[in-house]
């Protein structure tokens, strides 16, 4: 990726230390990334909390930083707080900074002789430090959260571009009506934001595209090992849910399309051609068929007990099923009140960031068997 865009600046929001996968993700992830080649990793609570590695030892291990992590007994902040990157002539300061509110429920921080700073005024500060440094373009990392980082959008003109972390959403456009553009790449490395700011005078740091492409996808160039490293990751995350989680039978049976077929022939035959019966070769189509982030919304039941488990399993539960929609009692039919459909189950799925231009009334029309 480097060879073919050398102006390339890898940068990624934190947390690499997984929080309850089963395996460490500090070794398939970090590793990834090493091989990768980052540049600047913001520093995320489960980097220090769950990792149990030092700062310094995060150090050694990617190049972390924070505006806002502070030593309780030494002056010298424990991390550096930005980088500045020099790209045709242009500085670029990139800052990361951390909510201290991250650290409110885990293990005491300060017992481990850390403290973080209001980050609304280290942020400045460093920002501040960047265009004194003579940087053109800031990027800011964040693992404030999507509060945060809306409010750096609208509060700090100086900042060309957010990347969001710490929420794990993920948007497949920028969110630009704040101010600074802001992108959320989403969690678990599994999506590479790739955002192309301007470095030309007349609009510089503009963001000119913004892409998210899957780690397993072909848009994006990847070092092999980098990508098999996260895709092992992704299979073993898959078959620990498997193994933890799944259960195969439940109170509610969750039951294949085709059986409900057997009395509504004609809905059934309208569905099966429809996309909600096909949402499941969809994601198959895109490698995500394993991809924890995906399944709910693509499958039938996915989670529930008694529900989707993989196509192996489960085969009769892919795709979006009539129960998705229809959440019929377990003695249907004899129990003949099937609960009205309403516009709240449609948009469990249909809402922003996977359709972002849902109206009930009018989307009703186009399922209407
Ligand atoms: C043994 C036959 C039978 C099976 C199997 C069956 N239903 Fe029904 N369903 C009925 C009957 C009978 C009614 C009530 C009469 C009617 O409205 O058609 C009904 C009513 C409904 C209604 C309400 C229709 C309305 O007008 O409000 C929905 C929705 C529905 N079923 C969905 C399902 C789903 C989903 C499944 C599979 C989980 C299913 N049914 C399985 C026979 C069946
Ligand atoms: C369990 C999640 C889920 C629920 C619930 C759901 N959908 Fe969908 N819907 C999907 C997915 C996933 C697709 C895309 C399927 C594909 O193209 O493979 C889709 C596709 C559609 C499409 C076609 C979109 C297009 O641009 O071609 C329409 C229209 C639609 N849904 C409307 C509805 C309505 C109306 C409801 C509620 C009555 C509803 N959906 C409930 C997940 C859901
Ligand atoms: C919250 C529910 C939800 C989740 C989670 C979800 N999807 Fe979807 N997906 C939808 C809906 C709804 C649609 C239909 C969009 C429309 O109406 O155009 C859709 C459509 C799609 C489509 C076909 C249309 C397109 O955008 O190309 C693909 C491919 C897809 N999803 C892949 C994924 C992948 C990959 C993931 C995991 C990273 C994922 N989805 C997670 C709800 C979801
Ligand atoms: C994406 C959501 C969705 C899925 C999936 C879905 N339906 Fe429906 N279904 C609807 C909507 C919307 C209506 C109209 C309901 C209304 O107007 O209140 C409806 C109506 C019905 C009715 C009432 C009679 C009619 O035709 O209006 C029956 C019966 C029914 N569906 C059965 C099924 C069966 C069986 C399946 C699976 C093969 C299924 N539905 C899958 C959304 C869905």
């Amino acid at each position: 990726m480097r060879e073919e865009y050398p102006e390339l600046i890898l940068l990624d929001t934190g947390d690499l230390f997984g929080v309850d996968d089963g395996i460490s993700r500090a070794q398939t992830v970090i590793e990834a990334y090493r091989l990768a080649g980052y540049d600047l990793v913001a520093l995320g609570d489960q980097d220090l909390l769950r990792g149990e590695l030092t700062p310094a030892e995060l150090l050694d291990r990617l190049p972390f930083a924070s505006v806002n992590l502070f030593t309780v007994d030494k002056d010298s902040p424990p991390l550096p707080q930005a980088k500045v990157f020099e790209r045709h002539g242009i500085r670029i300061g990139v800052a990361a900074v951390i909510h201290p509110d991250c650290f409110k429920d885990g293990p005491d921080l300060g017992a481990l002789g850390y403290g973080v700073l209001d980050w609304r005024e280290s942020l400045s500060r460093a920002v501040g430090d960047l265009e004194a440094a003579g940087c053109e373009i800031i990027i800011v990392l964040s693992h404030l959260g999507v509060p945060g980082e809306v409010e750096i959008s609208q509060n700090f003109p100086q900042v060309d571009l957010i990347v969001g972390g710490h929420s794990g959403l993920f948007r497949w456009e920028p969110e630009t009506t704040e101010g600074a553009p802001i992108v959320w790449p989403g969690r678990k490395s599994r999506y590479v934001g790739v955002a192309q700011l301007s470095l030309a005078r007349e609009n510089l740091g503009e963001l000119l595209s913004y892409e998210a492409l899957p780690v397993d996808g072909d848009e994006i160039e990847i070092d092999p090992a980098t990508r098999a490293v996260i895709l092992a990751y992704e299979q073993k995350r898959y078959s620990d849910w498997l193994e933890r989680f799944y259960k195969p039978e439940g109170e509610y049976t969750w039951h294949a399309s085709e059986r409900c077929g057997t009395c509504h022939s004609s809905q059934y035959e309208q569905w099966t051609s429809s996309p909600h019966a096909h949402a499941w070769e969809t994601l198959a189509e895109t490698g995500d068929d394993r991809n924890l982030e995906c399944i709910h919304c693509h499958a039938t039941g996915f989670g529930k007990p008694g529900g989707f488990g993989s196509a192996e399993l489960t085969p009769h539960l892919t795709g979006v099923g009539c129960q998705m929609c229809h959440q019929t009692p377990e003695d249907h039919p004899a129990d003949g009140s099937v609960p009205e459909l309403e516009a709240r189950i449609c948009a469990s799925c249909h809402r922003p960031g996977h359709d972002d231009d849902f109206i009930f009334s009018r989307d009703a029309e186009l399922v209407r068997h």
